[in-house]
């Protein structure tokens, strides 16, 4: 099942309804692979991209983001059109991640700063390098487009300005570059700092946990129709 499929389930059924038709469907095996994934899940870090040009580039940094554990995942895009990831080299992580459209900078700093998110502009020989960023904090990345880097306006609403060095002739990484040398850093010291894989909360592990399990069943939808025709049946 798609995710949206799932989503619409849930809705319908109840979180818990869709949970426990599809858990006795399931290989014992592929529910603790979803339940590791869980566990390890990061929602205190995720990554802002401003207005990318290149599909494949953007899809190249939803499949790193995903696979260091982030929960979710930003998208400015009001100047440059709907986001879209490259299918082919995005390769399905869209499943696990969770994508989020924002028109505008400035509203998509806003939520995440009332979600108590420390914003973070990456930015091209900016003096404060990776290594001196606090993680103490959940921390939102923000990165640039391919041509022109992050806008002022986004420059502006984060708190730190924060590089990775370079010594070749090169001024800059590819965006995907750096997304994923950033996201595996402050994973990693993130995950460090909370002595622990992941922090999902209850609610969200839960609305997870039913999600990732209703996606890994086909024909879900038919099977809870056929449970709810036969409680209607027996009541
Ligand atoms: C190709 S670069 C953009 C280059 C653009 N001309 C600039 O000066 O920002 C795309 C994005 O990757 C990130 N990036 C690339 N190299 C970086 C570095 N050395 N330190 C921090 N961020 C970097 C930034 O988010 C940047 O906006």
């Amino acid at each position: 099942m798609k995710g949206h499929e799932v989503d619409a389930l849930i809705e319908q059924y109840g979180i818990e309804a869709v949970c426990q038709a599809a858990t006795p469907l399931l290989e014992e095996q592929r529910i603790e692979r979803l339940d590791r994934g869980l566990d390890a899940k990061l929602e205190s870090l995720t990554v802002v991209l401003e207005n990318l040009y290149d599909p494949h580039n953007g899809a190249a940094a939803v499949r790193s983001a995903e696979a260091f554990g982030l929960c979710d995942l930003h998208t400015v895009d009001g100047a440059t059109g709907a986001f879209e990831a490259a299918p082919d080299v995005s390769l399905g992580t869209q499943k696990w991640i969770d994508l989020h459209r924002h028109q505008t900078a400035t509203g998509c700093g806003h939520l995440l700063r009332e979600q108590g998110f420390v914003l973070c502009a990456t930015v091209p020989g900016a003096d404060l390098e990776l290594e001196e960023l606090p993680v103490d904090k959940p921390l939102a990345i923000w990165f640039g487009n391919e041509r022109d880097g992050l806008s002022a306006e986004a420059q502006e609403l984060c708190d730190h300005r924060v590089s990775i060095a370079m010594h070749g002739f090169c001024q800059s990484f590819n965006l995907s570059v750096s997304v994923a040398m950033f996201v595996h850093r402050l994973a990693a010291k993130r995950r460090a700092h909370l002595g622990a894989v992941g922090d999902l909360g209850e609610a969200r592990r839960e609305l997870l946990r039913a999600r990732w399990r209703g996606i890994s069943v086909r024909g879900l939808d038919m099977v809870m129709r056929r449970l709810e025709d036969d409680k209607a049946v027996s009541s």
